[in-house]
Parts: C-alpha cells; sequence; structure tokens
C-alpha cells in the first residue's frame, strides 16, 4: 500500500525560549518544518506528506511550501493542527485519502532523520508489523521518582529500572492505518507518543534500530547540535 507521512508542527516550542512556533524557527536560515519534510520525502516511498500547522499558522505554511524546493513525486497537504500533539495527529490522519494503507507519524522538531532510518521503519510495517518504532539504548542511568509538588525541590527515587532493557523512542513512528486510526479513536488521556495508544489497544508494536541524527529540537543547545550536523553534512 502506498505510504503517506503525518507531521504534527502545531507545537509552541516554549523550552526552545521566546520566538515563532518550534517548527518554524530556522536552522541554517530553513524552517526546520522544510527540513523534516524534505527528510521524509528523501524516501522513494512516501507519496504524500499531511503537515498539521500551528492553528493560526496554516496559510503561512502553505506559503513556505511554495517557496521552498521539494520533491515533485511528492504530494503536501496542510490542515490546521490542535492543541495537543495527539490533537494534532487525529487532524491529520482525518486528511488522509482511503488509498494510503501505511502512515507515518514524524515530529517537526526531529528534521535530520536519515532516509535510511525512514525505510527501515516503512519496510517493518510492510513486513506485517502494524506499528514500529526507531529507538535506541539510553547513555543515562534512568530513575523513577516522586515528582516534587514545587520544581527544584529534592525528589525521592522510588527505583531503576535495568538500563539495558530500556530504549529512547524516535520517530517516524510506522503504522498500519487502520490500527492507528482506530487507536486516536479509542484512546483518551495523556500520551507522548502514537505507539503508545496502539499498545494500550493490545496489539504489538516493534522497535527498530533508530539514529542519532533522529534527535528531537527541544532545548537551545538541540539548535546548536543541529545547525553542526548539517554543516557536517556539507563536507
Ligand atoms: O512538544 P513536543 O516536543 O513533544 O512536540 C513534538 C511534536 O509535536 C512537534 O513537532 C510539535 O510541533 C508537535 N505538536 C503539535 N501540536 C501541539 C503540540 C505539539 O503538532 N499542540
Amino acid at each position: 500500500p502506498p505510504v503517506a507521512a503525518v507531521i504534527p508542527a502545531a507545537g509552541r516550542g516554549v523550552r526552545l525560549g521566546p520566538g515563532a512556533p518550534k517548527a518554524l524557527r530556522a536552522l541554517n536560515g530553513t524552517p526546520m518544518l522544510i527540513h523534516a519534510i524534505r527528510a521524509l520525502a528523501a524516501s522513494r516511498h512516501v507519496s504524500l506528506v499531511v503537515v498539521a500547522a500551528p492553528p493560526d499558522g496554516a496559510a503561512e505554511v502553505k506559503s513556505l511550501l511554495d517557496a521552498h524546493a521539494l520533491p515533485e513525486r511528492t504530494d503536501f497537504l496542510v490542515v490546521p493542527g490542535g492543541e495537543s500533539r495527539q490533537e494534532s495527529v487525529k487532524l491529520g490522519l482525518d486528511a488522509l485519502p482511503p488509498e494510503y494503507g501505511v502512515v507515518l507519524v514524524h515530529d517537526a522538531a526531529r528534521p535530520l532523520v536519515p532516509v535510511d532510518t525512514v525505510d527501515a521503519v516503512i519496510e517493518a510495517v510492510r513486513d506485517g508489523a502494524r506499528a514500529v518504532v526507531p529507538a535506541l539504548p539510553l547513555a543515562d542511568t534512568v530513575k523513577e521518582v516522586e515528582p516534587a509538588a514545587v520544581a527544584g525541590d529534592p525528589e525521592p527515587v522510588l527505583g531503576t529500572p535495568e538500563r539495558a532493557r530500556l530504549r529512547a523512542v524516535q520517530t517516524p513512528q510506522g503504522f498500519d492505518r487502520a490500527a492507528l486510526v482506530r487507536a486516536h479513536e479509542s484512546v483518551t488521556g495523556d500520551v507522548t507518543d502514537d505507539a503508545s495508544m496502539v499498545e494500550q489497544l493490545g496489539l504489538a508494536v516493534v522497535a527498530v534500530p533508530g539514529h542519532e541524527e533522529a534527535f528531537k529540537v527541544t532545548r537551545p543547545l538541540d539548535l546548536v547540535l543541529a545547525e553542526a550536523v548539517l554543516a557536517r553534512r556539507r563536507l
């Protein structure tokens, strides 16, 4: 089945500091969202990209897409996003034409994901997985804590999950469309990724190797790292 990608790009990017919505901030002069779209459209399997824009910024995003060179074999749609990432993804899914049986969901905030990672996720879905996440082992040890009521106060440590069994999960996450749509129709409550919604349906989710360059641009230091990665690629 043909593959479509939904890019939630409606976040404010508060942790990056003041400025434009995160997806519209520039990396080496080009908006992060354009880098993210190019990263997905670099896969010859992806024939449609749907962007969930900041709710009041859909027109601006449309003109950005017109202003930047994008592959001609890929179609693009822009829809207004929502209050939460989850809602933005749902609005993107609602806009998908019927023929797309495989759906990728990719954060605009991960502009540098390599095409090999995108293709590995697609291949795992085509091989029969209903949900696929790119994932990396952790460098840090992780603790579960009782979160403090006041930020900065000491927090009691409740336990230490075995690091070798933990993975940091990235995007694009890949799905059988029907499974993802069912997840978005039935799962409520706060979630931080789409695969966890499919897990809540009781369906199997698999992890494939992620990539360091698929990191999420969240804090100011991440912008420095992203521009350094771009500069290295140009060499
Ligand atoms: O906030 P976080 O870094 O988890 O955001 C991940 C992605 O979700 C970003 O690409 C952001 O633009 C998107 N998002 C969205 N709609 C929201 C909040 C976040 O599309 N309301």
